[in-house]
Formats: C-alpha cells, structure tokens, sequence
C-alpha cells in the first residue's frame, strides 16, 4: 500500500471531478493507495462546500459506490482556495512537513503553469522528492511548447516532470507494445515485407460539448493527433528497445517520431483532409455550439497519410483519422497484412484483438484486457512510484509539433479547403478518397460500420 500527499490544483474543475477524484477514490478503494489531498481551486468554498461538491459531481461518475469507503476516502481531503497568481496563498500548501512521496497535479490551463512553478518553487514545493503532474495541452506549436517547457524547467528537473497522454495509461494502449515484446512471430511480421499498411482510428459521437472555448483554438490535430494518435503509432512501429525501463521506452519512441517522414505543401494538399461537423436533423453544427465562433474554420476531424522513414517501414503508408460527432464512438488500431488478413486492435469500447485471416470470420486473440484499472488511477499510481514510462518526455513532445507544425502553418494560410461532414457520418467524402484512392478502405467491423 502506497503512501503519499497530493496535492490538486484546479480542483473545482471538470477534469478533476469528472477523472482524478475517481480514480484517486478507486486506488484508495483497492487499498493501492492511502492518499492525504490538498485540494485547491480559486472557489472560495469551505472544506464542507467543497466536500459536497464532490458528492454532487464525482459520486454520479463512480460505479459500485460503496458509500462508507467513500467516506472514509473524503476524510483525507481538505481543501484550500487559491489564487495561482498570488505567491502568499501558496504558503497555505506548507503547513504540514514536506512528505517524501508528494505529487502536485496540475489541472489547470496551461497559461498558468509558469507561474505556479514559480510560486511553488517559492516555498520550496519544488524539493527533490516532489513530483509535478501536467496535464495537455502542453503548447499549440512547437515555438509554445518550448516556452512552456523553459519556464517549468527553471524549477524542476525533467526527472520530476510527469507529462500526462491517459492514453499511455490505458491497458489496451500499452498492449500495443506489451504485445510486441511478448510475440517474437509477431515482432518478424511488422514490417513492409509483411505489412501492407496501417490504420489508425479515433471516432467519437459526442461533440464538443461544453467545451467550444476550450477546442475552437485546438481542434482535432492538436487535441487528439499530436498526442494520443502519435503516441500509439509510437508504440506500435518504434524499434522495439532491449530494456524495458522508462528511458529505453521514451527514447525508442522519440526515434520513431523523429523519423516520421515530413509532409511539405504539396504533401500537405494531397495527403491530409480537414473538415468540421455540420448540422444534421437532430443535432446542431459545430459553428452552433455554444463558445464557438460562428465562422470558425476549426477542424473537428482530421485524416492524413503518413510514412515512416526507417528501413523496416518503406513503403508503408499510415492512414490516421479522428473526429467529433462521428458515427459511432471506438478506437481502433488495424495493421493491414499483404494478402487480406489483418490484425485489429480495438483499444475501445470493448478492448479486443483480433486476427482476421483471409475469407474467415476474425478470430479473437484476446479479449478483456481493460483490467480493471482506468487510465488515470493507473498513471497516478505510476507517478507516485517514480515510474515514468507512461509519461511523456519533453523532446517527444518536441519532434511531434516539428512534424505537425507545417500542417498547422499550410491551414493558417488557408492553402487546403476545409471540409464539411453531417454530424453523425464517418466525414467528409475526401477522408475515404484519401484511402480509396490508394486501392484500400477504412476498416469496419461486424459492430463498426462505416
Ligand atoms: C481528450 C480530448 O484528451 O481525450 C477530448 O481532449 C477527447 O477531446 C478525449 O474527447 C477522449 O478520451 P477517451 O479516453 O474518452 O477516448
């Protein structure tokens, strides 16, 4: 049983009730972690408002509340309203002797992480044994997430930096890699002599919800591409490292994303689609949702064709696509074989891998691999081990805006259309030409129809 102090800023918001709360509640419930909580959050709310808030907007997303553990869970909470931008409220985070094992969760937008640093720093939480947890969007280019980074890394060494994907800390994800390692034939199979392509998908149903001001300046390559969708093509095509320890990891992983091969103008034209969800009869348009702008020209969906400059890989294309309001919700990473067979990882909803062999029905490798564990009590848990692996470094994060940048820079000077697809269809008709046009097709499934 783990022992540690957490200490939560931005404690109020959507994240944090909706994610860390349970799964700090989970971890606690299977006796992996007694926590002591510092909750903060500019709310001036007393411990009890604070308390109640959790049981208005946390309770409702845990499953098999056993409300007595909840009880006992919430006895270690205390909370603590701060304002960020005020270097005397963050002498309130002291009070009690600095604990070996404290992580400091960063749930809050990223403009404030400077000066949070900096005030932490000030009474000393930046001490050796005190870990920082940050959540995305870590910049919006290169050129920003550079700034950002040098202003943590006057106060924190990279070894104390936790740069969260809760992607990396879903059990389907690593099985990309876990699966790798443990099947020597399959590792023989991955490459160009033997992989025809790949496809890698990420539909969801639901749209931006109540976060157009959060996502208008985002959109989809930057929410859900830059990290998620990079770091699983990452895991699945890097060299495979002899070592399985967290720099071995973070390092296979940079080389692979350093070699993805760059796209220019005229591969940017050809190779990658924007587009943005439209109204349908049953639900509004993108331009609609509330905090958007009306003539935003924000993509909600992105597919794009790209290759791999290492010898195993020439030759293979990677198709990518992602969107909002799409017709139906998985997550699914489908390596191609020459000759019509094809292994399929569906990541989720229902974590399954299958081999489709020629005229067959696909036969399931294995299936229920969630394990019980949600991405984000898993990553806590790591964080507070000093186990990085799952997170990621500042310089991968680095080469993925190097390749993405002069995308984001062809859309700014407006030198590719952006598309438009009905809510609730799998985008615009030049997603599948993107495909088609090759002689393939997105993948689908008995229960996936696209
Ligand atoms: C987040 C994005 O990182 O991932 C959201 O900001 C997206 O826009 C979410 O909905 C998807 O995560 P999951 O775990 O539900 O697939």
């Amino acid at each position: 049983m783990r022992e540690g102090h957490f200490i939560l800023l931005g404690a109020t918001g959507d994240l944090a009730l909706r994610k860390i709360f349970p799964a700090l509640y989970r971890a606690y419930k299977d006796q992996l972690l007694v926590p002591s909580i510092l909750a903060t959050g500019r709310s001036h709310l007393s411990r009890e408002e604070f308390l109640h808030l959790l049981d208005t907007k946390t309770k409702p997303h845990l499953k098999n509340l056993d409300l007595v553990l909840w009880e006992n869970f919430t006895q270690h909470i205390e909370y603590v309203p701060m304002d960020l931008t005020q270097a005397q409220d963050f002498k309130a985070l002291t009070q009690k002797p600095l604990h070996p094992n404290t992580l400091i969760y960063f749930s809050i937008a990223p403009e404030f992480f400077a000066i949070a640093c900096a005030h932490l720093a000030q009474v000393g939480l930046n001490a050796p044994q005190v870990k920082i947890v940050l959540e995305k969007p870590l910049g919006v280019d290169l050129h920003s997430a550079r700034a950002i980074h040098k202003s943590i890394a006057k106060h924190y060494q990279e070894s104390q930096i936790y740069r969260i994907d809760h992607y990396l800390g879903k059990q389907s994800v690593q099985n990309l890699l876990g699966l790798r390692v443990s099947n020597p034939w399959l590792q023989a199979l991955c490459n160009h002599d033997h992989v025809d392509h790949v496809q890698i998908s990420v539909c969801e149903t639901l749209g931006v919800e109540s976060r157009g001001g959060f996502y208008d300046p985002m959109g989809a390559l930057r929410d859900m591409l830059q990290n998620h969708m990079l770091q699983m093509l990452a895991l699945l095509t890097m060299p495979l490292p002899s070592n399985l320890d967290a720099s071995s990891i973070r390092k296979a992983k940079l080389s692979l994303l350093q070699s993805l091969k760059p796209l220019d103008d005229q591969a940017v034209r050809h190779q990658v689609v924007r587009a943005q969800y439209s109204a349908n009869d049953a639900l509004v348009g993108y331009r609609q949702e509330s905090h958007v702008n009306p003539q935003s020209q924000t993509e909600t969906f992105v597919a794009l064709k790209l290759e791999i400059d290492r010898p195993e890989w020439v030759d293979v294309p990677f198709y990518l696509r992602t969107g909002k309001r799409m017709g139906g919700s998985f997550v699914q990473v489908v390596v191609g074989f020459k000759g019509d067979n094809s292994l399929v990882f569906n990541i989720q909803p229902n974590p399954t891998i299958s081999l489709s062999l020629h005229a067959n029905a696909p036969i399931v490798l294995q299936s229920a691999l969630e394990g019980g564990m949600d991405a984000y009590q898993r990553l806590i848990l790591d964080a507070f081990d000093s186990n990085q692996s799952a997170f990621n470094h500042q310089d991968e994060l680095e080469a993925a805006w190097v390749w993405l940048d002069p995308i984001l820079q062809a859309w700014q000077a407006n030198e590719t259309p952006l598309y438009f697809y009905p809510a609730g269809s799998f985008g615009p008709q030049e997603a599948f030409e993107l495909i088609e046009k090759d002689g393939r097709a997105w993948h689908t499934t008995g229960t996936h129809h696209v």
